[in-house]
């Protein structure tokens, strides 16, 4: 019996043993390998509707950032590069160039599927527009993407089949959809751009995801000639004084919307007005809604609910269709549903989303154009230089690319901060000089010029903005003037990508940058996360693109940004050691071979206007300094012969690669543009490193 006891209390001591050590083991284990993630997906521009890009995932934090590596890269061909990608069943969906797709394995990056929307020999006269896709969305195994001749497509995420597209835009006229689709609720809703071009009208519509059938359509601004559509729009009409000389104002929202589905509203952000210039849009003056405004509606059925606006009148590019990121703050000890906002104009608005009621708003760059805003109203305090008819040209910050575009920024519901990618810039605005007489050739009736010699201007920062009280956490000096999406995560990192190559993660409470890579090339795109597996993935795509400033990255040209320089998406998991493949450097900025030019200034004169006329500018960059969208055609060995010079231009023989065709253009007026390249080329040093001796400053630039 006795030895029976003890050899069974001996079992029991053993059975203890064995729990205990399998408990320490257990706990020994856990601190040596990261906590494992259920898998997680980033479905849609934002992460969802909120537009909060902010990853709930945390395994990559403060502590493990260092092991952060490389664990897979995917080389993309030149083109617009500057989108966000989405994942889900496994894969990274990637939008590039002017509409086509990639379905990479989420693990490996291995190619699993491409889709080419044939955009480019598609979108005729659209594809001059500078413009390209900023993102896609993912919904019950589809993919929806804007395509540059202005579609909306659907497309298979198993196979890469296209099932349905919806021709959005009327393609004879000058609009332009890349803004990433939202999709909610069995449906997707787009907007568009072109409200800088021409006078268009502006619209959002929503179709149904599985059929491709419009479902409803929302303008932006009154109908300029017939019986308005709804009771908002009669609304609208009556902010619009005097003549309107038949155009629809402009008010486009290009960019994505945003949605929240508890209230089940859609946000609209509206642009501008076009003509800039008010006196040519709506001589009696007005605020003329909903030109710059937030306008919520409601997401089944598109009926208009409120409207906020941040520049009433405006006549200064002044757009709206930033970011409108949705969160739940404390302010004033009560619980609020908030829009947070910071437009092209330089302010911070909180504004309450279910009723449109301004809360607070603070400007985050040096702004000029008003003082404040008023608390009561909700109403700009107007610099009176900014109504600026017939008093010549005012200094206006931020400039015309505004304070913030449309690099997205990031709320970290941890932090209850918003971490902003600002553009600090000035530009002297006016009509003096152009003759509004005429509206028909007044054009925008606006000059817009950047001033790059203003002390502090073409600058970039980001800064971790705090909504409640209205003020900068911190602020990191960015180098360049275009500044990378970003991306903040539950690991208390903000991500974010440099015009000078390098991908950063800060600190997202103090700003400190606690791990950097360097990717051999711009990243302009915003970062997402995800997990399979167990594993945290972090990923971002490299280079530059129409999106990313086009016209504008002609300022960043000092960080050579290559056109054929590779393109990349990278993916970063904790102890991944992949190395990145050193690119080669970019081609060395020196006089092509030439041996049959002759100066002839008269001709170079000419056309030096022909292809600041043309826009070849937007692409090609202002003086021929390009950002990274096009070739430089400074260092191109086209126009030293007329003949393949003359087959890009009049016959279009690259429009698959995303060089419009200039159809229209005289033989004289190709020459006379091909003389002026010929001679940027020949101001080019005659080996590397010497100056540009046709180039006298930065460029500044008009509209836009
Ligand atoms: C919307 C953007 C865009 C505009 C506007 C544009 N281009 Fe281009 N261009 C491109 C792209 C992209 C390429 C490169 C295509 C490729 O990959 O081969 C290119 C290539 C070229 C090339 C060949 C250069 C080389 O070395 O391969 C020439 C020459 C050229 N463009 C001239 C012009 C001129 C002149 C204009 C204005 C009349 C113009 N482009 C307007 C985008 C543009």
């Amino acid at each position: 019996m006795q030895a029976q006891r003890r050899r069974r209390s001996n079992a029991g001591l053993f059975f203890l043993f064995a729990v205990m050590a399998a408990i320490l083991l257990a706990i020994a284990l856990s601190a040596a390998t990261p906590k494992k993630l259920p898998d997680a997906d980033w479905q849609s521009f934002g992460n969802d509707g909120r537009e909060q890009h902010y990853s709930p995932l945390d395994q990559v934090n403060l502590n493990t950032v260092p092991r952060l590596g490389l664990a897979w890269q995917f080389e993309l061909p030149p083109g617009n590069s500057v989108t966000q990608p989405v994942m889900a069943e496994g894969k990274v969906f990637v939008v590039t160039g002017h509409g086509t797709i990639r379905a990479l394995n989420a693990v490996s990056g291995k190619l699993l599927w491409e889709f080419e929307s044939h955009a480019r020999e598609r979108a005729g006269k659209l594809l001059r527009v500078g413009w390209g896709p900023k993102g896609l969305a993912y919904w019950n195994h589809r993919v929806f993407i804007p395509t540059q001749d202005g579609r909306l497509v659907a497309v298979d995420a198993r196979s890469g089949k296209q099932l349905w597209d919806a021709q959005e835009i009327d393609p004879t006229q000058i609009r332009n959809m890349t803004g990433a689709p939202r999709v909610y609720d069995g449906k997707v809703i787009i907007g568009h751009g072109g409200g800088d071009i021409t006078p268009i009208r502006g619209y959002v519509t929503a179709y149904d995801a599985i059929s491709g059938k419009q479902v409803w359509r929302f303008y932006t601004t009154p109908n300029p000639v017939g019986p308005q559509e709804n009771a908002a729009l009669e609304m609208a009409a009556k902010t619009w004084l005097g003549d309107r000389y038949g155009g629809g104002g402009g008010g486009t929202a290009w960019h994505s919307l945003s949605y929240d589905p508890e209230l089940d509203y859609i946000y609209i952000g509206v642009g501008n007005g076009y003509p800039y210039n008010q006196l040519l849009r709506s001589s009696g003056g007005g605020d003329n809604l909903f030109l710059a405004s937030v306008v919520a509606v409601k997401a089944k059925t598109g009926e208009y609910v409120w409207h906020y606006q941040t520049c009433p009148g405006e006549q200064w590019d002044c757009t709206s269709t930033q970011d409108i990121t949705l969160a739940d703050l404390v302010i004033d000890g009560k619980p609020r549903k908030v829009a947070l906002h910071a437009p092209k104009n330089g302010f911070f608005y909180v504004i309450d989303r279910v009723t449109g009621q301004f809360i607070s708003a603070k400007n985050f760059a040096k702004v000029t154009w008003a003082y404040s805003i008023d608390q009561k109203t909700g109403r700009p305090i107007e610099n009176p230089g900014i109504r600026y008819h017939g008093k010549g040209m005012f200094e206006m910050w931020p400039g015309v690319r505004g304070a913030h575009s449309w690099i997205p920024q990031s709320f970290s519901p941890r932090t209850g901060l918003t971490y902003l990618p600002v553009i600090e810039g000035a530009s002297m605005i006016g009509d003096e000089g152009i003759d509004l007489s005429d509206p028909k050739k007044a054009g925008s009736g606006y000059k817009g010029e950047s001033d790059p010699a203003l002390p502090g201007a073409h600058t970039s920062h980001l800064t971790a903005w705090d909504p409640l009280t209205q003020s900068p956490r911190w602020k990191v000096d960015l180098p360049g003037n275009w500044p990378g999406g970003t991306m903040a995560t539950a690991g208390d990192l903000v991500f974010q990508g440099r015009i000078d190559g390098v991908f950063v993660a800060y600190d997202a409470r103090s700003g400190k940058a606690v791990w950097t890579f360097q990717a051999d090339a711009p990243i302009a795109a915003p970062p997402i996360s995800y997990s399979v597996g167990g594993r945290q993935y972090v990923t971002v795509i490299t280079g530059n693109g129409a999106s990313g400033g086009g016209i504008f990255s002609a300022g960043n040209a000092r960080y050579r940004t290559d056109y054929r320089m590779p393109r990349r998406v990278l993916t970063f998991a904790l102890d991944a050691k992949t190395r990145l493949p050193r690119s080669a450097p970019p081609a060395p900025l020196v006089a092509p071979l030439d041996p049959d030019y002759r100066a002839n200034p008269d001709l170079e004169a000419k056309g030096a206007g022909l292809f600041a006329r043309n826009a070849c500018l937007i692409c090609h960059g202002p003086n021929a300094v390009p950002g990274g969208t096009a070739p430089d055609l400074r260092i191109s060995p086209y126009p030293a012969s007329a003949e393949g010079f003359k087959a890009i231009l009049r016959d279009g023989v690259l429009v698959s690669a995303g060089m419009p065709k200039y159809g229209e253009l005289s033989d004289d007026d190709i020459e006379a543009i091909r003389q002026w390249l010929r001679k940027r080329g020949q101001d080019m040093p005659k080996t590397p490193g010497g100056p540009d001796k046709g180039q006298k400053t930065e460029q500044g630039m008009t509209g836009a």
